[in-house]
């Protein structure tokens, strides 16, 4: 059994990874149709990972008998300055995430609930990976520079989720 305040606390990371799926998904469309399509693929990938991480969370919750909610859907922005300041939109996001992944660890050890404490070690590790992935997309971006975004675009194909629409 879940104890009240985890369960309320992860299901604030459900709706937090729902949006992170909305936003990754409005960036994808709107990369789309600026032409850069390896960046687009890149970001409908991401958005499919933040859905699966929240459907993660929901059947988690679900399975410790609490009850998962699941939100409404909140409007992401629809347009970017450019590639740049979408990037960094993307990492700043991410951090915010990680903070409250760092968050509900807290939660979890003042309510002794050492269960929720290991599984949530997932997302931590997670967060890692995704930071670090973003801040790679970053550097090469900014090694580029604006003059050589195709190249970029061609790029960032090679890099996880960049080819396929896939996840993991
Ligand atoms: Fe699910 Fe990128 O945080």
């Amino acid at each position: 059994m879940l104890p009240k305040k985890v369960e309320e606390i992860l299901n604030v990371q459900i709706e937090k990874e729902d949006y992170s799926s909305q936003l990754y998904l409005s960036m994808a469309t709107w990369a789309e149709n600026k032409g850069f399509e390896g960046v687009s693929n890149w970001l409908y990938s991401q958005a499919e990972e933040e859905r699966i991480h929240m459907l993660k969370l929901v059947k988690y919750v679900n399975e410790r008998d609490g009850v998962a909610v699941i939100p409404g859907i909140k409007k992401p922005p629809a347009d970017f300055q450019d590639i740049f300041v979408a990037f960094d939109q993307v990492l700043a996001h991410e951090k915010y995430i990680s903070g409250s992944i760092n968050e509900i660890v807290a939660v979890c050890i003042a309510e002794n609930d050492y269960t929720t404490q290991s599984w949530i070690q997932w997302f931590v590790n997670e967060q890692i990976e995704e930071e670090s992935s973003v801040k790679a997309i970053i550097d090469k971006l900014n090694l580029l520079g604006k003059n050589n975004l195709y190249m970029f675009d061609r790029d960032i194909m090679s890099m996880r989720g960049g080819g396929t629409a896939t996840s993991e």
